[in-house]
């Protein structure tokens, strides 16, 4: 074995020693460096006489290839072992199940908003939507309240600026759930006002709905249910029915008490409040305020395009936050609000 090819075993065990890049390219520079064994093979070939310079170059050459080869194939071995390395610390496990998206749970008053629609629709009412934009004229006017009256004013309604800047009085955010009653008055004897006897109109309306108020029992927007009854002999002892039953099956309690106090609302005549009082709990007893009612007032049929001679109805406005409040004993309106899921996942 001659000096070229031992020269070549030794690099080549040189480089299977190496056990990192670093330490591969050390060994490279002490074959193939400018201070390497190969090199000063190459550069002492000027010093050989002529004839033999040729064969020597060749013999060199074909030495520094095998070297630059067993070079090449370490490098490659130790890149792709430090890969697989890197792999295996990595490692993802894609059989592994999915961790899936935690289900939501449903808001408590839209629990409460879908089961009043439950209810209602149990005994042939319809349910009704309206705009939270409205128009002073369907908010007020048409139910028949006064010009003057307090809830017209700036503090307690939220009225609409125009491009103008300008406040407009005539658009502003709805006060109650009751325009819903105009527009539905005034669509269902748009449509059967060719016959002789228009059928019953019964519908509810739950929407949102605004006034300028907030504190732990008043926020600036809240909900409503609006309903309304309209035939030929509607009266006071239906609605005194149709809302205690309600009530009775919305709270699950067959002894729950209901009772209607004398009131005020320009759009009903007569007009009552509505209280009712739990037989046990915490709340055991007390009369507690949960909704406005009343025959709708003739003025209010008329403008919703009825006769009050020959139809009679009533008309009932609750809150569903109060109601919600009440059934799952939630002592702080706030709560609905802040959308702490702690509190928000305990209603199914
Ligand atoms: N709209 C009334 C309110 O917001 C409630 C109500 C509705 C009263 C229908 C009587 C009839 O206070």
């Amino acid at each position: 074995m001659n000096n070229l090819d031992q020269l070549v075993i030794s690099a080549t065990a040189d480089f299977a020693a190496a056990t990192e890049p670093a330490k591969l390219e050390d060994a490279k520079a002490r074959y193939l460096g400018k201070e390497g064994s190969l090199t000063a093979l190459l550069k002492g070939l000027g010093k050989l006489p002529a004839e033999e310079r040729k064969s020597t170059g060749a013999a060199i050459n074909i030495a520094k290839e095998r070297i630059e080869s067993a070079l090449t194939t370490r490098r490659d071995a130790l890149k792709s072992a430090q890969l697989e390395a890197q792999l295996a610390t990595e490692a993802l496990d894609v059989t592994l199940p999915g961790r899936g998206l935690p289900r939501g749970s449903i808001h408590p008053v839209t629990i409460s908003l879908d089961r009043i629609e439950q209810l209602f629709r149990s005994i042939g009412f319809d349910v009704a939507d309206g705009p939270e934009i409205e128009t002073d004229w369907h908010n007020f006017t048409a139910l028949n309240t006064p010009e003057n009256h307090p809830a017209r004013s700036m503090h307690d309604t939220f009225y609409l600026q125009g491009a103008d800047g300008k406040v407009q009085d005539d658009v502003l955010l709805r006060t109650h759930t009751s325009p819903v009653q105009i527009r539905s008055m005034l669509a269902h004897t748009q449509r059967f006002q060719h016959l002789e006897t228009m059928p019953e109109l019964r519908v509810i309306c739950p929407g949102r709905v605004y006034r300028v108020d907030s504190d732990a029992t008043h926020s600036p927007m809240f909900h409503q249910v609006e309903g309304l009854w309209i035939g030929e002999s509607v009266s006071f002892a239906d609605l005194k029915g149709v809302v205690a039953d309600f009530l009775r099956r919305f709270f699950e309690s067959d002894d729950l008490k209901v009772r209607f106090r004398p009131s005020f609302f320009p759009f009903t005549e007569p007009s009552a409040e509505i209280d009712v009082a739990f037989m046990g709990g915490e709340l055991e007893g007390r009369w507690l305020e949960i909704a406005g009612c009343g025959m709708v007032h003739p003025n209010v049929l008329r403008f919703g395009g009825f006769d009050p001679e020959k139809y009679t109805g009533f008309a009932f406005g609750m809150g569903p936050d109060r109601l919600t409040m009440l059934r799952y004993g939630i002592n702080d309106l706030r709560l609905f609000f802040e959308g702490d899921l702690r509190f928000l996942t305990q209603f199914h």
